[in-house]
């Protein structure tokens, strides 16, 4: 590839579920396979960037040049990603973090009781959310996954956590969001760009992304 749009930067991309223990053998998660954001990782190591690739549990084999941290909790991805923050001029934040675990965690199995349980949840921190206030000159890249007034929903996600752009995931279309081998997104830019990217590959759409997002940078 002789087009290198993003040479020499530095470039974090999150990617996959997290998973939050209830106990030692019962856990919360979520759907997210990681497809969307190792895609996204790919191409910006094919347009010349230096990629770190921040993964929750996914069975993904790591796309070649690209160093991978794996992760399993919220907590866990939050640390990872701060931690690296100050060396990246770009963050896309794909991963699916759980925004509650369990507010006690134990160590050994939970015996079963007579009658139902009710489980306290505790808010974890948003990462993303947290890159908006600590960033310097990094652009910032969030996504969306939203079932009901998708555009609405992210603009408001972009504005509340000081993104510079975020992508509009409609996950209630069946060939499109978690899971799939193909997605179909909005793009939205602080600066009002507005590009529908249509339903295809999640390499394709993670292609047309960086297109995007390289012309408003
Ligand atoms: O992994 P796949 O199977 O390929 O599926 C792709 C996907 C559907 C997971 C992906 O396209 C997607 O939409 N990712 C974001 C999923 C999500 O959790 O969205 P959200 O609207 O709940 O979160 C908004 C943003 O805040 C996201 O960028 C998320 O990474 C971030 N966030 C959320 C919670 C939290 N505690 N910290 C965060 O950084």
């Amino acid at each position: 590839n002789s087009y290198q749009p993003l040479a020499g930067k530095q470039v974090l991309v999150t990617a996959g579920p997290t998973i939050e223990a209830v106990d030692v053998v019962r856990y919360f998660t979520n759907h997210s396979s990681g497809k969307m954001g190792f895609a996204i990782a790919k191409v910006a190591c094919d347009l010349g960037a230096n990629v770190t690739l921040v993964s929750g549990p996914v069975e993904l084999e790591t796309p070649p040049n690209i160093e991978r941290v794996d992760v399993t909790t919220a907590e866990d991805m939050y640390d990872a990603v701060m931690s690296r923050f100050n060396d990246q001029d770009i963050v896309v934040s794909a991963a699916a973090v759980a925004d509650y675990k369990p507010t006690n965690q134990y160590d050994r199995k939970m015996k079963k009781q007579s009658g139902d349980l009710t489980l306290e949840l505790t808010r974890t921190r948003d990462i993303l959310q947290a890159l908006g206030k600590a960033k310097s000159t990094q652009y910032l890249v969030g996504f969306a996954a939203e079932t009901d007034d998708a555009i609405k929903n992210g603009r408001d996600k972009m504005a509340r956590k000081n993104l510079d752009a975020i992508v509009v995931n409609d996950i209630s279309q069946d060939e499109q969001g978690f899971k799939t081998d193909t997605n179909a997104v909005e793009v939205l830019t602080n600066k009002g760009e507005h590009q529908s990217i249509p339903l295809q590959s999640k390499e394709k759409v993670a292609q047309q992304l960086w297109s995007t997002l390289t012309k408003e940078m």
